[in-house]
């Protein structure tokens, strides 16, 4: 069977990258492979991870197009150009536009390390995130996989799993509990997603 072709957008580490290329090497997501990965940062280490699983990894430089949009148009471009069917968003800080939303519609998945919407919209991200949920004295974090809409962190809920915050948390220690969910829940929520688009039949 033809495996569905994911594109990975990062800008960072890409532990969650990593955790998706191993799972599309064993039978939680041997539906799917990474075609490619795109950063919007020259020096992201994700960039790495990619071509040291032989995955063709690219940069594209928002500064070398006139306007985001155009920047959209060329990622786009590069994706479509790979058959890429699903787009993962892995830690990619900047804000999608509504062309590259509308190129695939109800195709681009994002993943949050806190619980949504409480803990999410514009400037919510990284560390932000770890410590609003320890300053609101929650019981919970959570690692939210969601589908992307033309709104930052809103669209539905593929996906998530609670985190407990525990006693005398720091942000950083909740992050790194709440990073490994990630790698767990990530994969999971792709193969899960892709047999709701019906992209792989349902039994597999
Ligand atoms: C993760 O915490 C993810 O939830 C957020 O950005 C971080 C990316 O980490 N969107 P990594 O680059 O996958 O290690």
């Amino acid at each position: 069977m033809q495996k569905i072709k994911i594109g990975v957008l990062i800008s960072g580490g890409g532990s969650n990258l990593q955790a998706i290329i191993d799972a599309t090497r064993k039978a939680e997501l041997n539906m799917a492979e990474v075609a490619v990965v795109i950063s919007n940062k020259t020096d992201a280490f994700g960039l790495t991870r990619a071509k040291n699983a032989g995955i063709e990894a690219l940069f594209i430089d928002p500064k070398a197009f006139a306007n985001r949009v155009l920047f959209y148009e060329k990622v786009v471009e590069e994706l479509k150009n790979r058959g890429v069917q699903l787009v993962c968003l892995a830690g990619f800080l900047l804000k999608l536009e509504p062309n590259i939303i509308a190129a695939f519609p109800r195709r681009i998945l994002n993943i949050h390390p806190g619980p949504l919407p409480r803990f999410g919209g514009k400037g919510m991200y990284g560390h932000f995130v770890h410590e609003a949920v320890i300053a609101a004295q929650v019981e919970f974090s959570a690692v939210t996989v969601h589908v992307v809409d033309e709104e930052f962190d809103h669209g539905p809920t593929v996906a998530q799993m609670p985190v407990p915050v525990l006693p005398g948390d720091t942000p950083e220690r909740l992050a790194e509990r709440v990073l490994k969910e990630e790698h767990l829940l990530y994969p999971q929520a792709i193969a899960l997603y892709l047999k709701q688009l019906g992209l792989v039949p349902a039994s597999k």
